[in-house]
């Protein structure tokens, strides 16, 4: 029978599949494999209908989404807390001691990935998540079964959540990178960002050839399943066909547990993936409960973070750049390095004061950090590398664009001139920007190169392109659909609410939040243009530095001049809150529990808010409301015994209206 032979297939292939991604021993040679796997496609190309959601074609990749759904988890996808040094190492063991006598711990690696929430029913993969902000991820399923060692189907048929971490091993990073230079893209930082790139990928045939791998480290209702310990969850989680770290340890005190972190901290790159620090975990779950947990951490965890790493290079130059706000920074320009997976050849400096503290000379030799995810850093100057021909820093005094004089505010250095190429280059690049007006497809180049060609000067301008559109057409790069695609762009941007539209004005000191409040505060920037300072300063959140700011911008006859052709060309001006404040919702507070079907969370959160509800996380005495979608948790029950309104998604939405 077709349809066993199928079966016997899928069943020889997951299992060569399991011993060399998981168990790292393969049985079967890949001419073997190449064999059986192409029979077993052959069948299903004839048999469409018998091929079976475990069968590892599934895993080749093609399935496209257009948008990636969001994702409520169920249990929050909790951080952990970080300690720096072996003094705060035995901090958490005292704090934990405080609690339970002779804690056991389990030291493991921090992988240096993205954590991934895979949800299993009866012994099969249906779903696979981000952590997103730990309450709301988003629905990475596609890319997730193109990952080798993640099993589509279990060795038991559990209904089962567990997490763990995506990755990228070294080597296959630095193949995808080569690849990558090769075919002209850019490429990746490190592996982390390669992983996280991949999994969040619309087509899951890119992920599918990126070879990313994972381990799998927590399971988060642990004792529904009668385990006692996390290293029984592990052990169970082996057993149901995931790949854990081989590298875990049960460690008995506090001298095992530094002698682990001492060792990887030396052995950390014999690994043939990244990781940045050891996370430490309390075993016994009744001792994990009795510590408890904050908002963002459980207490019973903790993350030892590696220092952050230095490499020495040369400063071969100090170049000075005008931001959109005139003030003028100074960069070194470095010798190429590689720091943590990436090429720096630039960083800034700050400004003047932080220059000359370290007393960073041209053609010295410095050493640069680089800290998770932060930009690198000249963090000192290696003195003793000094040749006599290294030459001081001094701060410029005139603009290096347009050449006037620099003005010193505090710290900093501004260039005040008005019609300063760099800074209204700046400004139309901050105009057209994702926050603000989000003109999409103007990039900073495009934005630079039509500043240079002469058809954008002031942010109006962009409503006249459309008048050079046959002209734009013929520039190089550009054809008729990419002009008409950023012609509509503009068109579309027009419709934008007044808060983003004061952002991309540029306004000292208004940024995302303050134009927020002023476009809530003045509903038009009529209004808003006609304000006095003391009308400002009277707004709650609206200190004098803005106030003063602000009403100087709207007594600029150039400003007013600009903003009356944005007025011309159609941009709105306006903000209206998209709902009323509602009784039913002013002045109460929310609960939210289980997954809402037609709404996301953070969008059911905002509508609350604007109504001028709050919204918590727990259910107490305080609470006035919870809004239950499907498979509420423990927040519905303990709402009901203490006999709290409760409304259905479907309620809350007819309420909203
Ligand atoms: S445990 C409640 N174990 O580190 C348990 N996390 O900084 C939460 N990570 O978001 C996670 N390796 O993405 C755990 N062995 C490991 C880990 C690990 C890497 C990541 C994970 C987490 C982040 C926290």
């Amino acid at each position: 029978m077709i349809e066993n032979r199928i079966q016997e297939l899928v069943t020889i292939l997951n299992k060569a599949n399991y011993e060399y991604h998981t168990l790292d021993q393969p049985t079967l040679t890949d001419q073997e494999y190449d064999k059986y796997l192409r029979e077993l496609i052959e069948l299903e190309e004839q048999y469409p209908d018998l091929i079976v959601a475990d069968s590892p074609t599934q895993r080749i990749g093609g399935e496209v989404i257009d948008e990636f759904n969001k994702v409520v988890h169920e249990v929050p996808m909790l951080s952990l807390s970080n300690v720096f040094n072996e003094d705060e190492i035995v901090l958490f063991d005292e704090r934990v001691k405080k609690v339970v006598t002779n804690p056991t711990y389990v030291c493991e690696l921090k992988i240096d990935g993205l954590s991934v929430s895979l949800l299993y029913q009866d012994g099969k993969l249906v779903r696979a998540a981000t952590r997103g902000d730990g309450m709301v991820g988003e629905d990475i399923t596609h890319n997730v079964k193109t990952i080798k060692n993640i099993p589509l189907t279990l060795t038991e048929k559990v209904d089962i959540e567990v997490r763990g971490e995506i990755y990228m091993s070294k080597k296959a990073f630095t193949r995808l990178n080569e690849e990558r230079l090769v075919a002209g893209e850019v490429p990746f930082a490190n592996p982390r960002n390669a992983a996280a790139g991949s999994v969040r990928q619309l087509d899951s045939k890119i992920a599918a050839k990126r070879n990313l791998s994972a381990f799998l480290y927590h399971l988060p209702s642990a004792s529904a399943y009668g385990i006692h310990t996390h290293y029984e969850s592990l052990e169970y989680m082996q057993k149901l066909g995931f790949t854990t770290n081989p590298n875990i340890r049960l460690v008995g005190n506090i001298d095992e547990l530094l002698e682990y972190v001492d060792n990887w901290t030396t052995d950390r790159d014999s690994l043939p993936y990244e990781i940045d620090g050891i996370v430490i975990k309390l075993n016994d779950l009744q001792d994990q409960e009795r510590l408890g947990y904050t908002i963002k951490y459980p207490k019973w965890a903790t993350a030892y973070k590696f220092p952050a790493t230095l490499v020495l290079t040369k400063l071969k130059e100090i170049k000075f750049t005008v931001g959109r706000t005139g003030q003028v920074t100074p960069n070194a320009m470095l010798e190429p390095v590689i720091l943590m997976g990436s090429t720096i050849s630039k960083t800034t400096l700050h400004n003047e004061e932080y220059v000359t503290s370290r007393d960073i000379r041209i053609g010295d030799t410095v050493a640069i950090k680089k800290a998770g995810d932060v930009i690198p850093e000249v963090v000192e100057v290696v003195a003793d590398r000094r040749d006599g021909s290294e030459i001081p820093f001094e701060m410029t005094q005139t603009c290096p664009i347009c050449h006037s004089d620099l003005v010193k505010k505090e710290a900093a250095y501004y260039c005040v001139n008005p019609h300063c190429d760099a800074k209204r280059i700046e400004g139309l690049i901050h105009y057209a920007s994702r926050d603000t007006l989000n003109i999409d497809g103007f990039g900073d180049n495009i934005v630079e190169d039509f500043y240079n060609m002469g058809y954008l000067k002031h942010v109006s301008d962009f409503y006249h392109l459309k008048e050079h559109k046959k002209e734009l057409m013929q520039l190089e790069g550009f054809g008729k659909k990419s002009i008409e695609n950023l012609l509509q762009a503009i068109e579309d941007s027009k419709q934008n609410p007044l808060d983003r539209l004061l952002f991309a004005l540029g306004i000292r000191y208004v940024g995302k939040k303050t134009a927020k409040i002023l476009a809530r505060e003045f509903g038009h920037i009529d209004a808003l243009a006609k304000a006095s300072y003391d009308d400002l300063v009277a707004i709650r959140d609206i200190g004098e530095v803005i106030a003063q700011s602000v009403s100087l911008y709207f007594q600029d006859p150039d400003h007013l001049a600009e903003i009356k052709r944005l007025k011309l060309a159609g941009v709105n001006m306006s903000y209206q809150e998209e709902y009323e404040f509602n009784s039913e919702f002013q002045d109460k507070t929310f609960v939210l529990t289980g997954s809402l079907q037609s709404i996301t969370r953070e969008a059911a959160k905002e509508k609350i808010e604007i109504m001028g509800g709050t919204v918590t996380g727990g259910v107490s005495k305080k609470t006035d409301v919870v809004i239950v979608g499907e498979k509420p948790g423990s927040k519905y029950k303990k709402a009901q015994a203490l006999g709290i309104e409760i409304w259905t998604e479907e309620e809350f939405l007819a309420k909203c209206q």
